[in-house]
């Protein structure tokens, strides 16, 4: 993969735990939009590992939410918001365990990604219109909490790396109902 789309793995500073989803959130747009570009059949193994990148990246990312941000999140906006984040992901989810092990010369599978794109796009929006300014605002403490971030997302690569790739990892079975709880209780005095 082109190395200016590739997944920055380095040790990133601490930050809050909005820039760390926000970060997280441009690195999708950008994966998204270069999987856009690339065209015709020279670009057919690009094509395959920007794809990979993008359910990888997508995975981990929903995973954290799942785990750290959103018990946390409950605590200062309506569960509805994030009753509605958490369908989105499994819909996400769902549409991805299709094409992790689909080849491309499946006629679905540029469509799966359209629907994929699509529909993370508008998740992302409202995220950030809707959930982090709450949270912004809020005691919640967010520097904290960015730390268990960048914490789980690196244990995540870490033992993707060791799986070796997305169909051995299993991602939606191994994840399935585990919630660790994190920061949601801490809240700055
Ligand atoms: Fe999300
Ligand atoms: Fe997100």
């Amino acid at each position: 993969m082109d190395k200016n789309h590739a997944n920055d793995t380095a040790e990133q500073p601490a930050g809050d735990a909005i820039s760390v989803l926000c970060d997280d959130h441009n690195r999708l747009r950008g994966l998204f939009k270069y999987f856009g570009q690339l065209k015709g059949d020279g670009a057919t193994t690009e094509r395959m590992n920007v794809a990979e990148e993008i359910c990888k990246e997508l995975l981990i990312h929903t995973i954290i939410e799942e785990e750290l941000f959103y018990p946390a999140a409950r605590e200062v906006v309506t569960d509805e918001l994030i009753d509605e984040a958490q369908v989105e992901h499994d819909a996400a989810k769902h549409l991805m365990q299709q094409l992790i092990p689909m080849r491309q010369d499946n006629s679905h599978f540029c469509a799966k990604m359209a629907v994929l794109r699509e529909s993370v796009k508008h998740h992302m929006e409202e995220e950030e219109e809707y959930v982090f300014p709450k949270v912004k605002s809020s005691r919640l403490d967010l520097a904290m909490l960015g730390k268990e971030l960048l914490q789980r997302r690196t244990e995540l690569r870490d033992e993707l790396k060791t799986v070796g790739n997305l169909v051995g990892f299993q991602p939606v079975k191994h994840f399935v109902g585990k919630q660790r709880g994190g920061s949601a209780a801490r809240i700055n005095k």
